[in-house]
């Protein structure tokens, strides 16, 4: 449990009394008890509140703030504030400011971009979070510390830049090993002094976000970066956790976002807790697919829905209102998915600056007679229902999909062979040929333990890192399933290749050798054709992207393509290795290839979905200990009906039993009890 004080789960979002006069505070808590809402995330950005000059805090009005909340019944989730510097502090101490990537160095205004390895930031960060944690560490109001916000962004400073060669130093601890490990004799670019090491950005060797000359510097700018602010952030949890050992602590992490390394920040965080904003038009199974990451960060242990919104955006192109339940609906997906938690940006909508159109529990009209404030208070009383019940649930799988960040960035910093290759859309195309069909999946980082999985799929796996081909060899050897892809295997960490023919480490378990790789126009597409028909594969499927020409070196030949000049070579193959097998698919295949191939490899190993699948209709199982939890979730604009086969359930709300069939309406959830 994330915290015991509060055994359900927590139902709430940020909100900025602050911003407003003190009546408005009565107001508010009077709605969030109609609202069943029992946690405000406070503080986040009230840095220049806290500390008004170098040596002046007022914490006077956050004792108020945090105080009523707890006399009202609402516990707190309480930020640090450091996500945007005071005025004051970026005046006095310009070493706060970034750089970006053009070279400008940045003035004060917009938040979040401090700079990672600014002595003064760092320095008054961790003694604020200090400050915070002496002050509110007794408070029984407290439930969970909220570092900062939505870390992200790069810094191309000097100090950055200074920083950036000693991790080097620490890295590759000779500049020799560092110019092998970059490849530097490539266009002259040896380095003979740390001094002459600069940050890649426009002024030196990324001309563009994604492109650059030199692919191991841009790594490892990516990797630095990540680690300065990680660096940031773990000087705050120590500084919390030296008064509070016992609260939790978290920041609110972005999704897919690209530029941290999450699994690597994950090991730091407490419980994992993200901000999920998906536009009227993201595919279902990308949210979903989403949450099942942030899940998969800490090896499945139920994480926070930070924030979503209760309505619309503001920053997105077209701001659409959540139609009528798809709050709701998106709410008990992120639980289906393992969210012990429900939380909105905003409580309250403010009433100036940028975000005064983006949704809130309570609106400018300021009372709870809105179709969304309704829409909060019957979601408020379901959670109040559910109690207990579904904390703690696991979400068990025995299907793993592989997801990396180093190997993204490297996938997309790589100048050919096409531009069209994008590696969240390859995992996606995988995780959504499961999610059709009702099947759970984990998906796991490169140093999960793999053998608690019967089916391992690492959708272009780019960059081998030192051991996982082994570990890929050790899993399907003892009989695991392992499936990759088109463009695998070719470079090591520092992205260069493994010569000897591509896909390098994995040659040996693949059984394969590509010999070539070619890239389609976005019009092209060739076929793969299977030899013969194989479980539910037969006949012909498009395939588009990259084909990959490769020959068997003992692999069993499923498929060939069906035309250009490589038609007849192999498209996808299977190579038995120990009691496993390993499969590879050489090019990016239409969906219902995908579908109808994972559907098999599930077969052949006894997975199967819960329910059968009915278009539109997400499903998720959360367990514990004996009982299992079933999310039916409509996202149709229409009802829909699912046959429950042999289930003997209870809705888990209503309590009434259920048999044979669950009729959802439009955009409809039911959380069945299965017995
Ligand atoms: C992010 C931030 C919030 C707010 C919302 C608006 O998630 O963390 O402070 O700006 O976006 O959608
Ligand atoms: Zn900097």
């Amino acid at each position: 449990m994330i915290n015991e004080k509060l055994p359900k789960i927590w139902y709430g979002g940020d909100y900025n009394p602050e911003q407003w006069d003190k009546e408005v505070m009565t107001e508010d808590l009077r709605m969030f008890k109609l609202a069943g809402i029992d946690v405000a995330t406070v503080n986040v950005f009230s840095w220049a509140r806290l500390q008004l000059s170098e040596d002046t805090y007022d914490f006077t009005w956050l004792d108020e703030i945090i105080d009523k909340l707890y006399e009202n019944g609402t516990y707190v989730c309480l930020a640090t504030s450091t996500g945007a510097h005071p005025a004051w502090m970026a005046r006095k101490y310009p070493d706060v400011l970034r750089v970006d990537f053009q070279g400008r160095k940045r003035k004060f205004g917009g938040r979040h971009n401090s700079c990672p390895n600014s002595p003064t930031y760092r320095k008054y960060a961790a003694l604020l979070a200090d400050k915070l944690a002496e002050r509110y560490k007794d408070h029984p109001a407290v439930l969970i510390w909220h570092v900062s916000n939505e870390y992200g962004g790069y810094c191309y400073c000097d100090q950055c830049e200074n920083s950036f060669r000693k991790w080097l130093q620490e890295r590759y601890t000779t500049l020799e090993k560092l110019n092998k490990a970059w490849n530097t004799s490539f266009w002259g670019h040896t380095f003979y002094k740390w001094e002459e090491i600069v940050s890649p950005s426009a002024l030196s060797e990324e001309w563009d976000v994604d492109n650059t000359n030199f692919q191991g510097i841009s790594l490892d700018y990516r990797r630095f970066m990540s680690d300065s602010m990680l660096e940031c952030y773990q000087l705050e949890y120590n500084a919390l956790k030296k008064h509070t050992p016992d609260l939790p602590v978290t920041t609110n992490l972005m999704g897919l976002y690209k530029e941290l390394d999450y699994f690597k920040w994950a090991k730091y965080l407490d419980v994992i807790s993200w901000d999920n904003y998906p536009s009227l038009d993201t595919p279902v199974s990308l949210t979903a697919m989403t949450h099942d990451l942030m899940r998969g960060l800490k090896q499945g242990q139920p994480f926070m829905l930070m924030e979503q919104t209760p309505s619309q955006q503001n920053w997105q192109p077209y701001n659409s209102l959540k139609r009528p339940g798809v709050m709701k609906l998106w709410s008990y997906q992120a639980v289906a998915r393992g969210a012990d938690t429900v939380m909105f940006f905003q409580l309250r909508r403010s009433v100036g600056a940028c975000e005064k159109y983006h949704g809130a529990v309570i609106e400018h009209v300021g009372h709870e007679h809105t179709r969304v404030f309704r829409e909060c208070a019957e979601l408020g009383a379901e959670l109040h229902k559910l109690s207990d019940k579904l904390l703690d649930s696991r979400v068990l799988a025995k299907v793993a999909i592989v997801f990396d960040w180093e190997n993204r960035w490297a996938v997309e910093l790589s100048s050919g062979p096409t531009v069209a290759l994008k590696y969240v859309d390859e995992v996606h195309k995988y995780y959504d040929a499961l999610f059709q069909q009702n099947i759970q999946a984990d998906m796991i980082g490169v140093d999960a333990d793999l053998s608690s999985y019967d089916i391992v799929i690492a959708p272009v796996l780019y960059m081998i890192k030192e051991g996982y081909a082994k570990r890929v060899e050790d899993f399907v050897h003892a009989g695991g399933t392992f499936l990759a892809t088109f463009f695998s295997g070719i470079v090591n960490e520092n992205d260069i290749v493994t010569l000897g023919g591509y896909p390098g480490e994995l040659r040996k378990v693949l059984g394969i050798w590509a010999e070539e790789i070619d890239a389609l126009f976005p019009d092209q597409s060739n076929q793969i054709v299977m030899k013969e028909s194989w479980g539910e594969l037969e006949g012909e499927y498009r395939c588009e992207i990259l084909c990959d020409l490769i020959h068997s070196e003992g692999a069993e030949i499923k498929a060939v393509y069906g035309s250009d000049f490589y038609s007849g070579m192999p498209a996808l193959t299977v190579n038995t290795y120990g009691s496993g097998q390993a499969w590879y698919v050489a090019t990016s295949p239409e969906p219902s290839f995908l579908q109808k191939l994972l559907r098999d490899l599930c077969q052949n190993k006894g997975i199967h979905a819960p329910i059968a699948a009915v278009p539109g209709v997400e499903i998720s199982v959360r367990s514990k200990n004996t009982e299992n939890y079933l999310f039916l979730l409509n996202h149709n604009e229409v009802e829909a009906t699912v046959e429950l086969g042999d289930f003997k359930a209870a809705n888990l709300i209503t309590e009434q039993n259920i048999e044979n069939t669950v009729t959802l309406q439009a955009k409809g959830v039911t959380i069945l009890h299965i017995n």
